[in-house]
């Protein structure tokens, strides 16, 4: 079977690298990819861009395809998923209008609101003056985002009214995010610890994935700018048997039922970012309609089911008949980025010792590089993300560190923390 994933990240390198596992898939074609992922066992690339629906579904056609997986967010909210499918194709992720969990943040608190889903007291603005006047009448810590996507960038933390007012009028008045801050949530801070709930979803029946946990802030002890995540594991021991439950029946089944009975049935992977407080009570810190990055990479890694029928049965709506498996390992994933990012991004460093990494068992991802002949260079923000397995948290952390010590280019950034939060907890 031929499928055709969509997007060229370190989450869809290790997608690729995966349903390529399967025995059922005979080849996967990536749009756009990108030259790491092209050279996965079956799968090649094809010079189509994640936005350019109508040659997608062109190449689908002609490639008899079998069908369709979407990475990233932003074809989904454009609505890729209701276009393949007008075409008569077979497409792996939700609808445009299921898509808006993630798409707008003000959607997505009316939602939880309208349906009793745990999560941040809010309010929306597009006015700058009202917002200030709410920022003043609410203590900091606040949360600013802007409603739209916006890479993982549209959120200010605000230790201080002043941080939260600054936020404001670069969102509203100075537009710093475009269209996306046009609107903003100010919501209040939820302290706790964070993790990622992934499940998959097929309209009516879930299969949740194995807990996980990224670290979003670029510097160690969680310091410093969000980002799309420095680095993941998978399981995240903060999730305990209890937690798992209060989420599959708070959080989860309310919205898989919402959109369900709203005719706009949710269809793909749901990912809960939870905040889980001292008295281990999860609320919702955001949705997004997608895997996760780079919570994908470790996830992978741990996947002992056939990729290929999981997603044959979400499209199907037949999960019911299914279940998931992993592997008793743990894994976890370290993120090497150019030193600018998460404000910059790097191109046409040579990174040396890859092939050394992936020698001592990692398992190295690719998220922002090129490969000319036999130099690999930089191109990108995030640029690698090395992964690796263990017999718990610490030991996949300390071959995963051990595969980075290898690597190198001049302006590279790491933390060397990830994990922290699980290993002390063993
Ligand atoms: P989001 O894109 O909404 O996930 O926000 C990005 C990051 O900002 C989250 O992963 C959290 O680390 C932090 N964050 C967002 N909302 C809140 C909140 N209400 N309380 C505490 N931290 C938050
Ligand atoms: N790692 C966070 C995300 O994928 O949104």
């Amino acid at each position: 079977m031929h499928i055709l994933l969509i997007g060229g990240g370190g989450r869809e390198h290790a997608m690729a690298w995966k349903l390529a596992q399967s025995e059922q898939s005979t080849a996967i074609s990536v749009a756009p990819g990108s030259d790491a992922i092209g050279l996965e066992n079956k799968v090649k690339c094809v010079d189509i861009a994640a936005n350019d629906f109508a040659a997608l579904a062109a190449y689908a056609k002609k490639e008899s395809v079998s069908f369709t997986v979407v990475g990233p967010e932003v074809p989904l909210v454009d609505g890729i998923v209701d276009y393949f499918q007008s075409e008569g194709l077979r497409i792996l992720g939700p609808s445009a209008a299921a898509a808006q969990l993630e798409g707008s943040k003000a959607f997505a608190k009316d939602f939880m609101q309208k349906h009793n889903i745990p999560t941040a007291h809010y309010a929306t603005f597009t006015d700058t003056e009202k917002a200030i006047a709410y920022i003043e009448q609410h203590e900091a810590p606040l949360v600013i985002k802007a409603d739209g996507l916006a890479a993982g960038k549209g959120v200010v933390v605000a230790d201080t009214q002043e941080i939260a007012v600054d936020a404001v009028k670069s969102m509203l008045s100075e537009q710093a995010f475009g269209d996306a801050g046009s609107n903003v949530v100010i919501e209040e801070f939820l302290p706790g610890e964070e993790a990622s709930f992934i499940v998959l979803v097929d309209g009516e029946h879930s299969l949740p994935f194995a807990s996980s946990q990224d670290h979003k802030a670029r510097n160690e002890g969680d310091s410093g700018p969000n980002t799309g995540g420095m680095g993941a594991y998978s399981p995240a021991p903060v999730i305990n048997d209890s937690i798992h439950q209060q989420v599959m029946d708070n959080i989860v089944q309310p919205t898989i039922d919402a959109f369900k009975n709203n005719g706009t049935p949710f269809i793909g992977f749901l990912y809960v970012g939870l905040m889980i407080d001292a008295n281990d009570v999860a609320k919702v810190v955001e949705y997004n309609v997608r895997l996760g990055d780079p919570e994908t990479q470790p996830l992978m890694m741990r996947l002992d089911s056939d990729f290929v029928t999981l997603c044959l049965a979400t499209i199907d709506g037949e999960l019911d008949q299914h279940e998931i498996n992993w592997s008793k390992q743990s894994a976890l994933g370290v993120v090497l980025a150019a030193g600018e990012y998460p404000a910059g991004s790097s191109k046409g460093e040579t990174i040396l010792g890859i092939s050394d990494a992936n020698a001592l068992g990692c398992k190295v991802f690719h998220a922002g590089s090129r490969i000319e002949g036999s130099r690999i260079t930089t191109n990108g923000g995030r640029v690698l993300c090395v992964t690796a397995l263990g017999n718990n948290i610490k030991e996949a952390k300390e071959l995963a560190d051990k595969g980075c010590d290898k690597i190198t280019w001049p302006a590279m950034h790491r933390r060397r923390d990830i994990g922290y939060r699980a290993i002390a907890r063993l």
